[in-house]
């Protein structure tokens, strides 16, 4: 490709591009870095777009409808590497005719591992552990200090059956745990593998002995652990979050903490991310995470490549591999 015909795409985040996704960027397009995206408002973004042809960002970076409304129509394609997509206004987007897309499928792996580890940590006390041997507390201490609690044959319940729902459910099995499920509609028998589905979202809450998240942050799930739904699960009950932060409300998932109705919890994605509730910090059943289930070198280097093959398609043409519509 002659540098004339390079097409110029706006790059946010850029430190956060892997070795390989940044050469492929730097070999294909004229770039535009948005080096500080904190500061970058949705004005800011569009006067970088101006005669960009498309745009690179990630799950950080909010693109709202009067970036849509304002934008330069040389722009064809916001590209996100991320799964979900609920920082984009896709409405908006498609009110413009400029595709959207996402990256579903690459990441699958390396987020139910992360929701396993998430699971054992708040399980197994792995907060504390940590702290207590770097305090050297090892010696003077009871065998029984950090007792935690066994995952075999506790019931998971999984919020949310789809590739990522699914995956965690296949590593949980193998970890003797029995599943079970809500989904909008339940899975077939040879992807199901016996789990036990709940229609009633409510009903799966009260089987729950350990909890996991893995459905989109949309209108119908925004607060779905609330102070009502959280007192359905079983007193004691973990809870896991790898999904996005808006399907809890941290103010009443903190109360239940306090009062002890739920036993710890594995969080790596908040409401109001990265200003987490301070409160978090101090719990020692807290495992807390900072939204990093999907960052794995592999994982995202398959995110950029399957973000840029999205771009590529777009601007040759085509239908992008991982479309998202409105
Ligand atoms: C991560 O949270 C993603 O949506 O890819």
């Amino acid at each position: 490709m002659s540098a004339v015909s390079k097409s110029v795409l706006v790059v946010t985040r850029p430190p956060t591009l892997p070795a390989e996704v940044a050469e492929r960027v730097n070999r294909d397009f004229v770039v535009r870095l948005a080096e500080t995206p904190e500061s970058l408002t949705s004005a800011g973004l569009v006067e970088l777009s101006d005669g960009a042809s498309g745009l690179l960002v990630t799950l950080f970076d909010r693109i709202d409808a009067s970036f849509f409304e304002h934008v330069a129509p040389s722009v064809k394609i916001v590209a996100t590497r991320s799964v979900g997509y609920d920082h984009i206004d896709i409405a908006a987007a498609a009110a413009r005719n400029i595709a959207v897309a996402n990256t579903p499928g690459v990441l699958t792996d390396a987020v139910a591992d992360a929701t396993i580890l998430l699971l054992l940590g708040a399980s197994r006390r792995a907060y504390e552990a940590q702290q207590f041997i770097r305090a050297g507390e090892w010696a003077h201490a009871s065998p029984i200090a950090l007792i935690g609690r066994q995952l075999t044959g506790k019931v998971l319940g999984i919020f949310g059956m789809g590739r990522i729902g699914q995956a965690v459910a296949d590593r949980a099995r193998a970890l003797g745990m029995q599943i079970h499920y809500t989904n909008p509609s339940p899975l077939a028998e040879d992807r199901a593998h016996g789990a036990v589905f709940h229609r009633d979202p409510l009903e799966l809450l009260a089987v729950s002995e350990l909890l996991s998240l893995h459905a989109p942050a949309t209108p119908d799930t925004h607060h779905f652990l609330n102070a009502e739904t959280l007192a359905l699960l079983p007193r004691g009950a973990i809870v896991v979050n790898t999904a996005r932060g808006e399907l809890i409300r941290d103010e009443d998932l903190l109360a239940a903490l306090a009062a002890g109705t739920v036993g710890a919890v594995g969080l790596d994605v908040f409401e109001h991310e990265p200003a987490i509730d301070p409160r978090y910090l101090t719990l020692k059943n807290a495992f807390l995470m900072p939204h990093l289930a999907a960052e794995t070198v592999e994982t995202q280097t398959a995110v950029g490549m399957l973000a840029l093959d999205n771009i590529d398609a777009v601007l040759s043409g085509h239908t992008a591999p991982s479309l998202v519509t409105a």
